[in-house]
């Protein structure tokens, strides 16, 4: 049994491996009961469909909780089988973090589109397909919304995702493989069509507005940046090394599409995308056929007029000719097709006055500029508020007060500042200079050298220990629900809560009292505050608030240190020895874990029953094989007796030996290491000291 579990780990380390490790494990075992078989393989499918329901058609048939609880079966049932499938759902998370993205070669090229600015415009467009077709006659089109995200190719091997790319730069991407299979709508296995040899499918992902603002409101809490529009967010979120933070990110996918194909032949664009529907791919939200141009600029103004009301982010409309053989004979002009064209909404722009500039205080004290503005409607969206980033933003656009400013929405959420119309000044304009004091407590305010932002020192300022408060129980972190800014607010002026361990102390009668809550919420509070004590040690770090620690610094601790007492009284050069971590951030740790107040803090939160599980430390140390296939030979005297080096050796995957041999392929030497060192000389051996050695093994 010991041995099919070393291949299912194996499969589960080795993700591009697995189906060969799975079929092994099977031929080997056969002895999995015809029925448990059949139970995994019912339940895969039915999770599928319920996500494909969810995901996709956006009509789930059964509750989040019904559907944890079949995950949750099939998890266990996986893990005592050993029989995982390759298409299951718990293929979606848990591999290992990448050092970097491989290169992908893509076998056609991803090609960009052509722009048309006016209906004119996409009228001369239909006017040189013609032409080029030799045609008097109306072409058909295909016509859908352009989707603002990042362009990816999920390659298909007889049905089964075994890729997925970036554009890159047209002909080479980047594998971003594992992160791609956490986003639920992409299917893991082509099911209920037929399913060819090779398919390429291309799609756009995307994330959908209201997540880019939670997201936003989110990092902003942090004191990270923004992403500056859903693009940016969705591309920032793909290209994580750790797929785990891309899995908590929520994409999307619209599917539009077809690179090389074996094994199928698709006549048309309508033809490819009604076989997508069939094999339960996400497609655009509005696709319509038709003949002639005409009637593509009235589907071009029916997506124009609702887009405003899709969920996700869209430019512009997409036109097509619909026949594969006729997108043939058009061919492609350098690196956009003669096929198609992409229309361009004009920007969502807008003119307004600055009402005023105020300096907001986020959690790690930054203080930054935000404009309010006399409110306009942009594009759907009344705006009344614009962060202006920081003050060297103001210095370069020279923005004052009372100023009449571009506004835009292009992509964006956040409106941001295009220009100050100067003509319209009036010599009232009023510079806004940073302030010499918090304007929330009246600190001092410093800037440190190198920094954009400045700073409010004053540790106890209202501004500061709300944030805090928001973000320890915001959703990547602690994940109360119900604890947003509106309720830390009420709850922090109301004495309840003063620092985040008061969240462990509210009672239901203290809720009551106030006057948002009823009996409901107020019990949703209390179940949501019971239910984030059983948490884990990468969320909890994150949630601290340390400065310069987000996600992924925080996943990087919680793989590099068991509990959380690990970390009291760190040194900094204890975290400048885990690989990515850098001294800045070293030494804003070390100084949160020597901070008396801090450790009485950790030590209360332990006390009020928050209870840390650290999964991130097992799976790294699982994963970590770094020496696999070396042998290795230890002499001398180090400062570790020599049986824990051979110990840890074995453990990161390699081999320890007794004498150097043609075989050996690292002596590491200590003090005084005798005859052992000129004979490894002789062979040529590679000599390494013990520091060398721990380089080797870092992860
Ligand atoms: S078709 C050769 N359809 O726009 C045509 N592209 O500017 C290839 N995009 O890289 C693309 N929505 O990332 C197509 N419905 C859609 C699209 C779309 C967004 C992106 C895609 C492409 C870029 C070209």
């Amino acid at each position: 049994m010991e041995f099919y579990s070393k291949l299912f780990a194996q499969s589960l380390k080795n993700p591009q491996k697995a189906d060969s490790f799975n079929a092994t494990i099977l031929l080997l075992m056969e002895k999995i009961p015809a029925n448990i078989k059949h139970e995994i393989e019912k339940l895969v499918k039915d999770l599928n469909c319920h996500c494909y329901r969810y995901y996709v058609l956006d009509s789930p048939v059964i509750s989040d909780e019904e559907y944890d609880k079949s995950y949750r079966h099939l998890k266990e049932l996986e893990e005592k089988y050993h029989y995982v499938l390759p298409d299951s759902p718990t293929r979606r998370v848990g591999a290992p973090p990448l050092d970097k993205f491989e290169k992908v070669k893509h076998t056609e090229p991803m090609l960009s589109l052509d722009n048309a600015f006016s209906h004119d415009e996409v009228r001369e467009f239909d006017e040189r397909v013609k032409r080029f077709l030799k045609t008097e006659e109306n072409v058909e089109y295909t016509v859908e919304p352009k989707y603002d995200g990042l362009a990816m190719e999920l390659t298909y091997k007889n049905g089964i995702l075994s890729k997925a790319s970036t554009r890159g730069d047209g002909y080479e991407g980047e594998d971003v493989t594992v992160n791609i299979k956490t986003i639920k709508a992409v299917p893991l296995k082509i099911e209920e069509a037929e399913a060819p040899e090779e398919l390429d499918i291309r799609g756009e992902v995307y994330m959908d507005l209201r997540e880019f603002e939670a997201l936003n409101r989110e990092r902003e809490r942090e004191g990270e940046p923004a992403f500056a529009n859903p693009r940016n967010a969705a591309a920032g979120s793909v290209r994580q090394l750790d797929s785990s933070i891309t899995a908590r990110r929520k994409l999307h996918l619209a599917c539009y599409g077809v690179g090389a194909v074996k094994g199928i032949n698709f006549k048309s664009q309508w033809e490819f995308i009604t076989w997508l529907k069939k094999a339960r791919f996400p497609v655009p939200a509005i696709i319509k056929l038709v003949r002639g141009i005409e009637e593509a600029i009235d589907v071009i103004k029916e997506i124009e007029q609702k887009r405003n009301a899709f969920p996700f982010e869209t430019d512009g409309a997409v036109i097509k000719v619909n026949d594969f053989e006729l997108q043939k004979l058009l061919g492609i002009k350098t690196r956009e097709p003669r096929w198609a064209t992409a229309y361009k909404f004009p920007a969502h722009q807008g003119v307004t006055k600055i009402s005023e500039i105020i300096a907001s205080v986020g959690r790690t004290g930054a203080i930054t500029p935000v404009a309010f503005l006399e409110p306009v409607r942009i594009g759907g969206v009344t705006v009344s508020r614009s962060t202006l980033h920081n003050w060297d933003e103001i210095d370069r656009k020279d923005i004052r007060v009372g100023d009449t400013v571009v506004v835009e929405r292009a992509g964006d959420v956040i409106p941001h500042i295009v220009a100050v119309i100067k003509d319209k000044r009036t010599g009232k304009e009023k510079h806004f200079k940073p302030p010499a004091k918090c304007p929330v407590c009246g600190s001092a305010v410093e800037r440190e050298e190198g920094e954009v932002a400045f700073r409010c020192i004053g540790l106890n300022c209202p501004a500061q220990v709300q944030n805090r408060i928001g973000h320890f129980a915001s959703r990547a972190a602690m994940d109360i629900e119900g604890l947003g800014e509106k309720n830390v607010e009420l709850l922090y002026s109301k004495g309840l809560i003063k620092h985040f361990v008061d969240i462990y102390k509210l009672k239901k009668e203290d809720l009551l009292e106030l006057p948002r809550f009823a009996e409901k919420s107020a019990q949703n509070l209390i179940d949501a505050v019971e239910k984030s004590k059983h948490t884990t040690l990468s969320r909890f770090l994150y949630s601290l608030g340390i400065i310069h620690v987000g996600e992924y610094a925080a996943k990087l601790l919680a793989k590099n240190f068991e509990n959380i007492e690990d970390l009291y009284h760190v040194t900094p050069e204890r975290i400048t020895g885990i690989k990515q971590m850098g001294e800045k951030i070293a030494e804003s740790i070390s100084r949160f874990f020597n901070d008396p107040e801090n450790l009485h803090t950790l030590k209360t939160l332990k006390s009020l029953g928050v209870k840390i599980a650290n999964p991130d430390f097992t799976k790294a140390q699982e994963g970590k094989r770094p020496l696999e296939g070396l042998t290795f030979v230890v002499t001398g005297a180090l400062s570790v007796p020599r049986n824990e080096v051979e110990e840890l050796i074995e453990k990161m995957g390699g081999h320890a030996s007794g004498s150097v041999s043609k075989k050996t392929d690292y002596l590491v030497v200590g003090e005084e290491p005798g005859s052992k060192l000129q004979k490894a000389q002789s062979l040529e051996v590679k000599i390494i000291s013990y520091d060398e050695l721990m380089e080797m093994i870092k992860i």
